[in-house]
């Protein structure tokens, strides 16, 4: 059987990375189509040196553009590939407009999807990535849910349960592998002088946040807040579209905030760990540090991964300063015991052998870590 991997930003590259090595250790007939959505050195080539993962046998160098552009220019692409190597399958994962691409490509010309990460609904329309969500899990023909809850809200949408299977997240492994890979290999906090659980970590890049310059400048002013009330250091690893809005809107940081790169995996899997707590709007940095055990505020008013909120690792935050301040005081109060319920390192195995006709097997052991 012939499997096609499409990819094409950061997150995708890092949960599919499981998959890919497990691939290699089958020795499976497979390929990687990279769509070029990402495409600078930190967003994308970082993560194939860092993971050690064979490259790409197909760069389609789409970048960047609007929705329909981006997505346009990539189902055209994609589907000329497809066309010339006929896998069987296509796996995708996510929710980017790569996804949507990729998915959309294949099924119109007859060649089976699996959608790994489906059944996430954050019921906000006003992301792109919710549309691309639904859309990719009503086209898919294999359905991947990281968690029973998953399951449920595609059974709810009449989705067939045949064709679900329950396998956890393979951000699991992503996390576990190279947590230890990071230990041996970098050294984050020393390289920017910071204690551990001695400051803070943010990320943000969501569109319908970054781009709006009242919620940008509403997080910043949140995150001068936090830093006066706790006397801690603030590290922003700041994504390109959350630069290009800084500058556009002149936004500067105050004291106590430090803007920093967007790291590679290794040290940014350093610096989720050892952070006194994460503020974000990705979705993959909650998930993560629900994984990691570190308190996670988020920078949005509503979110996929439910399970954080359910387990107590995440609250909802959305971009007000005093609500950001109120939401970190709660958090830092809370116990940091609760499990992982994303399943365990065995996902990228699962996944595998339900497309090589196996069955899954739905009892996951406990996350030990
Ligand atoms: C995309 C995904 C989002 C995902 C995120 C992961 C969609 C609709 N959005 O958002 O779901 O959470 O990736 O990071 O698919 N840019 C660069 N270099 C790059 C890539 C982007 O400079 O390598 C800049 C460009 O100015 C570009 C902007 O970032 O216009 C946005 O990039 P794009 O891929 O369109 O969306 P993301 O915000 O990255
Ligand atoms: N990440 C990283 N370096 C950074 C910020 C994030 O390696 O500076 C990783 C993070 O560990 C997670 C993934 O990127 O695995 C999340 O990607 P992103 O936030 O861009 O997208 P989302 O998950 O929201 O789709």
């Amino acid at each position: 059987m012939k499997l096609a991997i499409i990819l094409g930003t950061r997150p995708e590259i890092i949960k599919m990375s499981p998959i890919i090595r497990e691939c290699e250790r089958q020795a499976l007939d497979y390929f990687i189509l990279h769509t070029g959505q990402h495409y600078s050195y930190q967003m994308d080539g970082t993560f194939f040196e860092e993971l050690e993962l064979r490259g790409p046998k197909y760069n389609l160098g789409i970048g960047s553009g609007t929705h329909g552009e981006q997505t346009g220019k990539m189902l055209i692409a994609i589907e000329k590939i497809l066309m010339q190597e006929r896998p069987q399958v296509v796996l995708v994962l996510g929710d980017t407009n790569t996804t949507l691409a990729g998915a959309l490509a294949a099924v119109k010309i007859h060649i089976k999807v699996a959608h790994i990460e489906a059944g996430m609904r954050s019921y906000d329309r006003e992301m792109p990535e919710e549309v691309n969500r639904v859309l990719v899990d009503h086209l898919a023909d294999y359905l991947f849910a990281p968690s029973e809850s998953a399951r449920s809200i595609m059974l709810g949408e009449g989705i067939s349960e045949d064709t679900i299977y329950v396998t956890g997240n393979t951000a699991v492994q992503a996390v576990y592998d190279h947590l230890e890979i990071a230990e041996r290999k970098r050294n984050a906090l020393a390289r920017l002088g910071l204690k551990k659980k001695g400051y803070f970590l943010v990320t943000s890049h969501r569109q319908e946040n970054v781009d709006v310059v009242h919620k940008l400048r509403g997080i910043l002013d949140g995150l001068q807040l936090i830093h006066k009330e706790f006397g801690l250091p603030v590290i922003f690893s700041v994504h390109p579209r959350t630069q290009k809005k800084l500058e556009e809107f002149g936004l500067g940081v105050g004291n106590g905030v430090k803007l920093i790169e967007p790291a590679g995996f290794l040290e940014f899997l350093q610096l989720e760990k050892d952070a006194r707590l994460i503020l974000t709007d990705s979705g993959g940095v909650q998930m993560e540090a629900c994984i990691l055990s570190v308190p996670c505020v988020t920078l949005r008013e509503n979110t996929e991964w439910t399970e954080t909120l359910e387990v107590g690792a995440n609250i909802l935050a959305g971009c007000e300063p005093q609500k950001i301040l109120e939401s970190t005081r709660l958090m830092l109060g809370r116990k940091t015991d609760w499990e992982n319920p994303f399943g365990d390192e065995t996902s990228a195995t699962r996944t595998l052998a339900v497309l090589q006709g196996g069955r899954v097997v739905k009892q996951f052991r406990t996350a030990g870590h």
